[in-house]
């Protein structure tokens, strides 16, 4: 069982060594895709249409991908964004600044949020809450920065049943990978080098520390105090797929994986969200998706 302080650490160093190749590993862009992506998932955890928020703070922003595409779309107007990580603050800063944008970054961690009580009206977060060692100090520090009214929303965290689920198209990706290499060409990437694993590899096995039900995520963001707190799922089919690609993808050389093999894992993986979309998540219990979303509203 490791402390929150070696939990907190970890996450730094992992993501400080993962920030500049983080936006080409994940698909990162700040374009007309990444702005539909970050818009709708902000509707489906609020359960509306966004309206425009004047200042919003983003809770481990990583290198951009939420915050600066909230921006760029016109739902946030100013923004501050913090993270754990110099290194991930770093990069969206350099994206920021390419993009003509101005982001204030403040290297922080979530439950020691270093503003005034009172002086946000939206906090906001994508994939970061699995990586938080205390949610409720951290949500209770949500509220306090929060105007009365004000409004939290978190995406992509990874459900305790998606977890599980991610299991199966990942072994049989394994299964399947070297008919997968000789159709596409690709040669194989060596597993094991005699030097041991990396220390990326073995960090990779302490940042994450929750895989959420819809009750424990829930929970911290009722005890904080927020009113109408909803919990909703997405992508169960494009969920499948993609895992079952990443794991393909990862027994071969990175530069020996076609580009049109590319371009159809994303093309496949946009297709099956279009249907996990309009067919299955009106239609199924949150829990059964990969991903959970969180918003709730600051009484007052
Ligand atoms: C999976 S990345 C997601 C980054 C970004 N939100 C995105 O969607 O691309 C998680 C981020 O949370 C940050 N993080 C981890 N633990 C944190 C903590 N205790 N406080 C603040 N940020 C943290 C990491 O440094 C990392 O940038």
């Amino acid at each position: 069982m490791k402390t929150a302080d070696a939990i907190r650490w970890s996450n730094a160093r992992y993501h400080d060594l993962a920030a500049a190749r983080y936006d080409a590993k994940w698909g990162i862009t700040y374009d007309g895709v990444g702005q539909t992506q970050v818009t709708r998932k902000l509707r489906k955890a609020l359960g509306r249409a966004p309206g425009r928020y004047g200042r919003a703070l983003e809770v481990g922003a990583g290198t951009g991908y939420f915050g600066i595409n909230l921006v760029l779309a016109g739902v946030v107007g100013e923004l501050v964004a913090t993270d754990i990580s110099s290194g991930m603050l770093r990069t969206l800063s350099r994206s920021a600044a390419d993009l003509g944008l101005e982001v204030e970054t403040v290297r922080c961690e979530a439950s020691a949020l270093p503003f005034a009580d009172g002086s946000f009206d939206l906090v906001f977060g994508h994939a970061v809450l699995h990586h938080l060692p205390d949610l409720d100090v951290s949500f209770r520090e949500f509220r306090r920065v929060l105007r009365p009214g004000g409004e939290i929303a978190f995406c992509g965290e990874p459900s305790r049943l998606g977890d599980g689920l991610a299991a199966l198209p990942k072994r049989g990706a394994l299964a399947f990978a070297p008919l997968w290499r000789a159709l596409i060409g690709a040669r194989s990437r060596p597993t094991w080098n005699g030097a041991g694993p990396t220390e990326e590899e073995v960090l990779e096995r302490v940042v994450d520390v929750h895989a959420f039900t819809p009750g424990a995520l829930y929970a911290p963001a009722h005890a904080a105090g927020f009113e109408r707190v909803r919990v909703r799922g997405e992508d169960l089919m494009a969920g499948l797929f993609g895992w079952a690609n990443r794991t393909f993808e990862s027994t071969a050389e990175p530069d020996a994986v076609p580009w049109a093999w590319r371009v159809y894992a994303h093309r496949g993986y946009l297709a099956l969200q279009a249907l996990d979309r309009t067919l299955l998540e009106p239609r199924l219990p949150a829990g059964l998706f990969y991903n959970l979303l969180v918003s709730g509203r600051a009484p007052g």
